[in-house]
């Protein structure tokens, strides 16, 4: 089912979400396919349940390769329960983000650049993967989300925030988170 999704301003965005303890539950089950409905009713690249508030440790993320979009790498689909986020150098990378609960704005948003993130699967199966550039960005982004932080809170260049079509006129612009 698709699900209205929060948006900036709504205080149940800022609340911190709680593990997940019980899996192949139908609760998680439908938790799961209401997100996937909900993320692709809106072409988004991620999304993480406190966006449709459910205040859980869970997000799903990943993007299709797009000859629009040379610069945005392929993620692949994933299911992400209680990660864990581990920086694997001290590198950061600016780069820009989009958010479904914010919508129809862009800002410029240091990350990690390189990471291991470690979690569950929807069955429950754990498993880890090291990753770079827009991949860890887009995991950064989701996980963020269940600590109640939103990318604006990590914007130290505010010139670089602002509405879709101000900063890139007449642009098409890659999927939001
Ligand atoms: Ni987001």
């Amino acid at each position: 089912m698709i699900r209205e999704v929060l948006r900036m301003g709504d205080p149940r965005l800022w609340q911190k979400s709680l593990p997940v303890t019980r899996f192949n539950s139908p609760e998680l089950n439908q938790l799961l396919q209401d997100m996937r409905d909900t993320m692709a009713h809106l072409n988004g690249a991620g999304l993480a349940a406190p966006q449709i508030g459910v205040q859980l440790r869970v997000v799903i993320f990943g993007v299709k390769s797009n000859p629009r979009y040379p610069d945005v790498e392929e993620v692949p689909d994933t299911v992400l329960i209680n990660p864990e986020l581990t920086p694997l150098s001290s590198e950061m990378e600016d780069g820009w983000e989009g958010c479904l609960s914010v919508p129809g704005m862009r800002g410029w948003v240091p990350r990690w650049k390189k990471l291991r993130y470690a979690g569950f699967d929807e069955r429950g199966k754990r498993f880890k993967r090291e990753v770079d550039g827009f991949h860890a960005r887009v995991a950064q982004h989701e996980v963020d989300h269940l600590d109640g932080i939103l990318y604006p809170m990590r914007i130290r260049d505010f010139t670089r925030f602002g509405f879709n079509e101000a900063l890139f006129p007449g642009q098409e612009l890659p999927a939001e988170e």
